[in-house]
C-alpha cells in the first residue's frame, strides 16, 4: 500500500500526468506494466510493477488490447513473445540492457559445441535471438529452481557470470560452464563500498541482487530478485537496510516504508540508464499515439517462446 502522505507530497505536474495517463489507459484499453528500476512517476502510473518473472507471468493473463511496457527492450520483447495477439509498446524503444547486448546466438552455438551434453540456461536479460538458441530461461527469482529442475547434469549458464556463480553454489551437484557477461551496474559495485556502508550502519542487513559480484553476495544477509528484496524489507522488523541493487528499488522502498531507512552503498554506480530512459512525456505519447510498437518475426517468436514457456511451467 502506498502511504497517502506520499501522494500529498507529489507536485501538481506529476498529479496531472497521473490523471492524464489514467484517462488514456481507459480510452485506449491499455495496461501499463513497469519494472521496479523505472523512475518513480512511471511506477506510479503503472497498473502493475514487478520483477522480471512477475511481469512475464502477469502479461499472460491480461485482457486488454494494448500492453505498454515500461522497462528495457528485452522485457517488452518478452511480453510480445508471450502475447502475440496484443499490441505491445515500449515508450523508449532504445532503452537497452547492457548485459543482454553482451551475447548473441553465435556465442551459444560455440559453447554448445564445446559442451555437447550441457543444457543452456539463459537469463531472461537477453534478446529474443539469444533465447531462440537456448533450452530454458530463468530470472533472478527462479534461477536456482530452474537449474535444479533441468534434467542435464551439465549447464551452460548465459549471459550473467555473477548470477551463474551464485546459482552454481546452490546447485553443487551440477557442473556449470559460464559466459563472461555481466551487468555493469551491479558488477561495478565494489566490495569496499559495501564494507564502508556496513561500518557506517552496523546492524543494518545487507540485501543484494545476485548480479553483484560473488564476494558481495557472500557477505550479504539476503540475496534475491528485486521483488524478493522488497518483500524482505516489508516483512522485516529491522528499521535500517543497505540495498545493493539499482536505485529505483530504493526509491520505491522509501515510498512504501517511510518509517524505515535505506542506504545505497554507491548511488553513482547503482543507476541503470536504460531503465531511466522512459519519461512521463514518452509514456503519454505512447498511450496517445501508439509510439514504440514492438514487432517480432513469427519464426523467431516461436523459437524464443519455447524456453520462456519451459521456465513458466516450473512452479
Ligand atoms: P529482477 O528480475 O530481479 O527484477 O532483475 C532484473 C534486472 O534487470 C536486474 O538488473
Ligand atoms: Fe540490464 Fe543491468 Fe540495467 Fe538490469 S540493471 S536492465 S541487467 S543493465
Amino acid at each position: 500500500m502506498i502511504n497517502p502522505a506520499y501522494f500529498e507530497s507529489l507536485g501538481n505536474e506529476t498529479l496531472e500526468f497521473l490523471s492524464k495517463a489514467e484517462k488514456l489507459k481507459k480510452e485506449k484499453n491499455a495496461v501499463v506494466l513497469a519494472h521496479f528500476y523505472e523512475p518513480i512517476e512511471i511506477q506510479l502510473a503503472a497498473d502493475f510493477v514487478g520483477d522480471s518473472l512477475e511481469l512475464a507471468r502477469r502479461c499472460k493473463d491480461l485482457e486488454c488490447e494494448k500492453i505498454v511496457f515500461c522497462g528495457v527492450s528485452f522485457m517488452a520483447e518478452t511480453a510480445k513473445l508471450l502475447c502475440p495477439e496484443k499490441c505491445v509498446f515500449i515508450p523508449a524503444p532504445d532503452a537497452g540492457c547492457l548485459m543482454a547486448d553482451m551475447i548473441d546466438e553465435n556465442h551459444i552455438l560455440r559453447l554448445r559445441e564445446e559442451h555437447p551434453h550441457a543444457s543452456v540456461v539463459c537469463y531472461i536479460n537477453s534478446t529474443a535471438r539469444t533465447k531462440a538458441v537456448s533450452d530454458i530461461c530463468c530470472t533472478s527469482a527462479n534461477a536456482v529452481k530452474v537449474a535444479s529442475a533441468v534434467e542435464s547434469d551439465e549447464i551452460i549458464f548465459v549471459p550473467d557470470r555473477n548470477l551463474g556463480r551464485f546459482v552454481a553454489e546452490q546447485v553443487p551437484q551440477k557442473k556449470f560452464f559460464f559466459h563472461p557477461g555481466y551487468c555493469p551496474i551491479h558488477d561495478n559495485l565494489k566490495l569496499e563500498k559495501v564494507l564502508e556502508a556496513k561500518a557506517e550502519h552496523p546492524g543494518a542487513p545487507v540485501l543484494t541482487h545476485p548480479e553483484c559480484q560473488p564476494e558481495i553476495c557472500a557477505l550479504s544477509d539476503f540475496v534475491g530478485s528485486t521483488s524478493q528484496i522488497l518483500r524482505f524489507v516489508a516483512e522485516s522488523e529491522d528499521r535500517e537496510f543497505i540495498i545493493c541493487t539499482e536505485d529505483g528499488v530504493i526509491e520505491r522502498m522509501r515510498m512504501l516504508h517511510p518509517e524505515k531507512t535505506f542506504f545505497n552503498p554507491d548511488r553513482e554506480t547503482l543507476f541503470c540508464e536504460g531503465m531511466k530512459k522512459i519519461t512521463t512525456e514518452m509514456l503519454i505519447d505512447t498511450l496517445e499515439n501508439g509510439v514504440g510498437e514492438v514487432f517480432l518475426d513469427e519464426g523467431l517468436r516461436e523459437r524464443a517462446l519455447r524456453p520462456i514457456e519451459r521456465m513458466l511451467e516450473i512452479k
